[in-house]
């Protein structure tokens, strides 16, 4: 029976964070004009054609989790969002998971073409770095936890996080499901943001160095559930509901949990990893509750 009540609080909270973030986004986005306006509206197309903002609200709840405020970190929290929306238009393209359909939309290269496509992602990825600077340039905030922080999202969003994963997702299309490397791709091409997020809000904040390795543990943890519940619902999920299509992993051959272990065995990593998620956050008092509700909510969603 408490089931219910968690979810609507969970709800409510992350329409309430999502509606700010869009906001901040608003605020930041470029409006098109000049010759370069058709990139900028490809830009724009994407990022605000839906999305459910959760790496930005990680990364408040993780400066929240160790008292800190979540305005502080929303131009970082933005960034991140423009770095994820960036990977989602390059992994629609025909070249990589050539997809028709995202955020409730059709995909960007569909409506502006591959080239523009091509470029929109990396006008968004660039600008998050000028997002990034920018607000150390403007703000008092510490400047050394602002330059690890961005050293933390490149790394994360690089060839040693994200861009190694997508590399190895799409290598390994076709091949002999392989639980080694299901690991390495998920950790890589999705982990590693979600992690970055919620512990770049934690050091921008000012947690100190044990708070800030146990939010990093909880971040992986539920960065690699988010992406396994993601495989699942490829499967079993609605596409009305979630906005991009369904059945696409099996189609291509993608290495996922369910291709090497199975839907049911996924469905058990997912909680275990969850529970350990939230265990990672034992030392951190009711400040975190939102982290803890973000885990369970994220083996949860239908979206
Ligand atoms: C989709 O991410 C891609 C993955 C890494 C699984 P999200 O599920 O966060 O997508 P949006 O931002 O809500 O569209
Ligand atoms: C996306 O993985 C991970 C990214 C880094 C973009 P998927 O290809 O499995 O995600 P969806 O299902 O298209 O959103
Ligand atoms: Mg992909
Ligand atoms: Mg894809």
């Amino acid at each position: 029976m408490r089931q219910p009540k968690v979810t609507i609080k969970i709800e409510q909270y992350l329409d309430e964070r999502k509606t700010l973030v869009d906001k901040a986004l608003q605020k930041f986005m470029p409006r098109p004009s000049g010759l370069a306006s058709d990139v900028i509206n490809a830009m724009n197309y994407s990022l605000f054609a839906g999305g459910k903002r959760v790496r930005p609200i990680l990364c408040m709840a993780g400066a929240e989790a160790v008292g800190g405020s979540t305005d502080s970190v929303v131009p970082v929290a933005c960034a991140i969002e423009l770095i994820h929306t960036y990977s989602l238009i390059h992994d629609d393209l025909p070249v990589m998971d050539n997809d028709d359909l995202r955020r409730g939309k059709p995909t960007n290269h569909k409506v502006f073409g591959e080239a523009v496509a091509l470029l929109a992602g990396d006008g968004l990825l660039t600008l998050a770095f000028n997002l990034m600077a920018g607000y150390g340039a403007e703000k008092e905030v510490e400047k050394k936890a602002l330059l690890r922080v961005i050293d933390l999202i490149a790394s994360a969003a690089g060839y040693k996080g994200m861009v190694g994963g997508q590399v190895v997702d799409i290598t390994y299309e076709g091949k002999e499901p392989d639980p080694s490397v299901v690991e390495y791709i998920h950790r890589h091409k999705t982990a590693a943001l979600i992690a970055a997020s919620v512990t770049a809000g934690t050091i921008l904040a000012g947690g100190n160095k044990d708070e800030e390795k146990s939010i990093n543990r909880y971040g992986q943890q539920i960065g690699l559930a988010f992406q396994i519940a993601d495989d699942i619902l490829n499967i079993q999920g609605d596409r009305k509901i979630m906005g991009k299509g369904t059945g696409s992993d099996k189609e291509k051959g993608k290495i996922t949990y369910p291709s090497v272990f199975g839907t049911a065995e996924s469905t058990k990593i997912q909680k275990e990893l969850i529970k350990n998620a939230i265990e990672s956050l034992k030392g951190f008092d009711n400040r975190a509750e939102p982290l803890r509700d973000l885990a369970r909510y994220i083996i949860n969603r239908k979206l």
